[in-house]
């Protein structure tokens, strides 16, 4: 339990509405930046009115982020750690996605996460230990047909936690995997694939609750509870590096 500050960017729905739900639980406080506010973001602040601050904005606007960062820092007095979460999928393979595409993918999943960064690394340097969790994916680093600017993406964003562990000695840096999570950012996914690769996505979906591995599922609430622990209180041994949610030194460390 604890009185952490945590900004999460894409609180509103998935997966980082289940880390801010998991945060708040332990008396954490958190900052939600995200587009909209759904009604389970609605109800988690009529929940927690003094421990979530919610502001509404677009990653893709670095006026509005830096600023939001700052609004956090000025609401609760600190900023202990970021939650860089807001990812989108793109379904293609490189031959039929064009470069247009590429560029908006990159946007979101990788350069709106810069002034975000800009505006929050001064202040987790102030804290004793900073710590920055990156949502990422295993199609970063193993090849999955048809998500082929997505993967690319998310091996920038792996280097992006590398690049920051070595730079800020003092922030705990890393990114996760989630494993394959039921949320409406999935749907969507689903909803904009190839048939053959939905009908993968689907058939995957439909495995039993419990499985580990990068393509296991796991309901959000669960996955959100690790992520929580890590953007809290992940220690130096992990700074730097990429994992599954469910790898065995990390399930030794949140679940210890
Ligand atoms: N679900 C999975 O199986 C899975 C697997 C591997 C990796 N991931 C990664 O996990 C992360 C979260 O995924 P998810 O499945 O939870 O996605 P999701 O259900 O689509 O939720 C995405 C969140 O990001 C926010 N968002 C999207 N675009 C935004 C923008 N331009 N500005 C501000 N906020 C924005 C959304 O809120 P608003 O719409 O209100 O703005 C929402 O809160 C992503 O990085 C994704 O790549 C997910």
């Amino acid at each position: 339990m604890g009185n952490s500050v945590v900004f999460i960017t894409g609180a509103s729905k998935g997966i980082g509405l289940a880390v801010a739900t998991a945060l708040l639980a332990q008396s954490h406080n958190v900052a939600s930046y995200a587009r909209t506010v759904t009604p389970e973001l609605q109800a988690l602040q009529d929940q927690y009115p003094q421990h979530l601050l919610t502001i509404s904005g677009d990653v893709t606007d670095p006026a509005a982020s830096s600023a939001a960062v700052t609004q956090a820092y000025k609401h609760f007095g600190r900023l202990d750690s970021l939650v860089l979460n807001v990812g989108i999928p793109a379904m293609g393979s490189t031959a039929d996605t064009p470069v247009e595409e590429w560029r908006s993918v990159f946007e979101i999943n990788v350069f709106s996460m810069i002034p975000t960064l800009n505006a929050a690394l001064p202040l987790l340097r102030m804290v004793e230990t900073g710590r920055i969790l990156f949502t990422s994916s295993h199609t970063g680093v193993i090849p999955f047909p048809g998500l082929s600017a997505t993967s690319a993406s998310k091996a920038a964003v792996n280097s992006l936690a590398r690049s920051i562990a070595v730079e800020e000695p003092n922030i705990i840096t890393l990114a996760v995997h989630p494993g394959v999570v039921p949320t409406p950012g999935l749907a969507t996914c689903i909803s904009t694939a190839p048939p053959d690769v939905a009908s993968v996505l689907r058939a995957g979906l439909d495995a039993p609750r419990g499985a580990t591995g990068p393509t296991a599922v796991n309901d959000a609430a669960f996955v959100g509870k690790r992520f929580a622990w890590l953007a809290v209180n992940a220690p130096k041994s992990v700074s730097g590096r990429f994992f599954c949610h469910d790898e065995d030194e990390i399930v030794h460390l949140t679940d210890a």
